[in-house]
């Protein structure tokens, strides 16, 4: 049931679990899964960023907007939590590569001037209750005929890890339900892939490509015996990563 929650209140269980020390520690690449599967796919779907302006929807620390600003892109990042919006100001202050950041709800998207070529919008929309007007307001961000990218946590592998460590494959009860997933950070909700996609077609979107990363063997192989289970994200796709064109 996701009915009990608001945005307001998803937004601040996101700040509460943003700490110093999980800030840091992910500050550079993101963790483990994004460095391996979801930034490569994300950097590849999108593009030569360079000369290009780009809108980091829901940026968190802050980590997808430095790298975006790092091959030479105009980024702004919009991140409603105070502790994280603080958090990628102050590695601007630092860096000083000309990243902008707002701090807003994407529901309640504020005016960010000129158009974007690109939005980015990286594990976000699993993560808002009501989720539709953020997907609105990024495809209502870019330019005619600009690229939305989006990651999700695979919405029908959820739960991939903890599955297949304890059964070595994947289970699942309730795919066409809406649901809160518990997670270690912050909760995010469960919707069937359909939902995502249809509401994409119904803001006149253009699906370009769907990425399902897998997991290299090799990296697997070496992280098995520390990590069991992590053999799943060799078989099975643990995210779902989708470029899409807004309407000409
Ligand atoms: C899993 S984190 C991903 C952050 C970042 N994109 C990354 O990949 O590291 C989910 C993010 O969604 C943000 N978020 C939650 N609700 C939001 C909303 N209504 N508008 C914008 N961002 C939101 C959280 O504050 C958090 O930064």
């Amino acid at each position: 049931m996701t009915s009990r929650w608001t945005n307001e209140a998803a937004i601040r269980q996101w700040n509460t679990s943003a700490t110093r020390e999980s800030m840091e520690a992910m500050a550079e690449n993101g963790d483990f899964a994004k460095r391996n599967l979801v930034n490569p796919a994300l950097l590849r779907l999108l593009g030569d960023v360079h000369g290009r302006r780009v809108l980091d929807a829901g940026c968190g620390n802050g980590y997808f907007s430095r790298i975006l600003a790092g091959r030479g892109a105009q980024v702004v990042g919009v991140e409603p939590t105070d502790n994280m919006c603080a958090f990628a100001r102050e590695r601007e202050t630092e860096l000083g590569q000309g990243v902008t950041y707002v701090q807003a709800d994407l529901t309640r998207m504020p005016d960010l001037g000129e158009p974007f070529d690109a939005v980015v919008c990286s594990m976000v929309l699993m993560a808002i209750p009501d989720w539709k007007p953020a997907m609105r307001a990024c495809v209502a961000a870019l330019r005619p005929g600009g690229l939305l990218v989006f990651a999700l946590v695979h919405p029908a592998f959820e739960e991939l890890w903890g599955s297949w460590r304890e059964h070595g494959e994947y289970r699942v009860r309730r795919y066409l339900e809406e649901y809160e997933v518990v997670g270690l950070a912050a909760s995010d909700f469960h919707r069937p892939i359909s939902a995502y996609f249809n509401e994409l077609a119904s803001l006149g979107c253009r699906l370009r490509e769907v990425a399902e990363p897998g997991l290299d063997p090799a990296v697997a192989a070496e992280m098995e015996p520390t990590t069991p289970g992590i053999d799943g994200y060799v078989h099975l796709p643990n995210f779902l990563i989708v470029s899409a064109e807004a309407p000409a």
